[in-house]
């Protein structure tokens, strides 16, 4: 077998449907929301990229951090065969990972984009001989199926990108993520923390205006794929916290009364002067918070590990 396969669990058609649906459902409710996952076009990626460079943005070097300096205590932890990312992208951070398993055979990484899959997938099989990479085209907020592998396996979700979910849906994820995994198996989870207001906000409202132009993207993914016409410039970045629900949101806010015509969906958007469209939810966690949905999904907490800094948390959990 090739140390290098591809398989697409998602229909060619699969991701418009699921934009038009979105796009529709979002922008006849009120108040007006889009979901984050479509930010995310080539353009998109490649801002979010940017981000995580930003003095402001400091999530991924937080975890970056605990992933270097636990990732022995992960692969002894978990002794796993198997590691499966969900979400995996560049696949960049999760090299810590693999370098320190020795024990590993196979990795499954899971993205909606073929090509980053594609590119990330390639590079590791020539860099690591004996691992083989079984790459998978899905969308992991819906249902998932994994290939027969070797266990015991480890699933990771990095990056904090279960804060995107609402509670609901988050919920929802934990119970599908544990019926995906069997007994012996872990779960290795990504949390950024609540932290002083301030630096929360600054971290989705930096100062080179790069999270603003990442925010705004998903109005002209709208237009490209929907024939929208979205003008990006008529509409403020806004980043606020939410004290109660600890998360904090993304909104779009329109600097004037405008309509805009989505004729893929034969649909007119009116927004009045100052309405916000709020494109993402990102939560920020406390320890307590993430066991009690960890348990309630039927996985149990074992380890709890933070940066220096005690910004982000990666906690590792069981399937008892
Ligand atoms: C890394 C996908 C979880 O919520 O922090 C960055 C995306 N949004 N800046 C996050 C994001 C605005 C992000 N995730």
């Amino acid at each position: 077998m090739s140390p290098f396969h591809l398989t697409r669990t998602l229909p060619e058609d699969a991701t418009e449907a699921a934009l038009r649906a979105d796009v529709l459902h979002g922008l006849t409710a009120t108040p007006k929301t889009l979901p984050p996952k479509w930010f995310y076009d080539a353009h998109g990626s490649e801002l979010f990229e940017k981000i995580t460079e930003l003095p402001e943005y400091y999530p991924t070097r937080a975890e970056r951090e605990i992933l270097v300096s636990r990732a022995a205590d992960i692969a002894a932890a978990t002794g796993a065969r198997t590691l499966v990312e969900l979400g995996s992208g560049s696949s960049d951070k999760t090299r810590h990972l693999l370098d320190a398993f020795g024990g590993l055979r196979l990795y499954v990484p899971v993205d909606v984009s073929e090509s980053a899959l594609t590119q990330a997938g390639r590079a590791l099989v020539a860099e690591r001989p004996g691992l083989s990479v079984h790459a998978l085209i899905a969308d992991f907020t819906a249902r998932l199926e994994l290939p027969d592998t070797p266990g015991p396996r480890l699933l990771v979700f990095l990056g904090g990108t279960i804060g995107n979910l609402l509670p609901a849906e988050r919920a929802a994820f934990l119970s599908s993520v544990r019926a995906l995994l069997a007994p012996g198996d872990a779960l290795l989870l990504g949390t950024d923390l609540v932290k002083d207001e301030e630096v929360l906000v600054r971290a989705y409202d930096d100062a080179a205006g790069v999270t603003a132009a990442f925010n705004r993207n998903v109005l002209a993914v709208v237009n490209r794929e929907l024939g929208a016409d979205f003008e990006p410039g008529a509409f403020d970045h806004v980043a606020l916290w939410d004290a109660e629900r600890e998360w904090i949101e993304m909104r779009l806010r329109s600097r004037t009364e405008q309509t805009v015509k989505i004729p893929g969906l034969d649909l007119a958007v009116e927004f009045a002067a100052g309405e916000e469209l709020r494109t993402e939810v990102s939560a920020k966690f406390r320890q307590e918070g993430v066991w009690a949905e960890l348990a309630a999904a039927g996985l149990r907490p074992a380890h709890w590990w933070t940066d220096g800094e005690g910004r982000f948390a990666l906690s590792l959990s069981v399937v008892p």
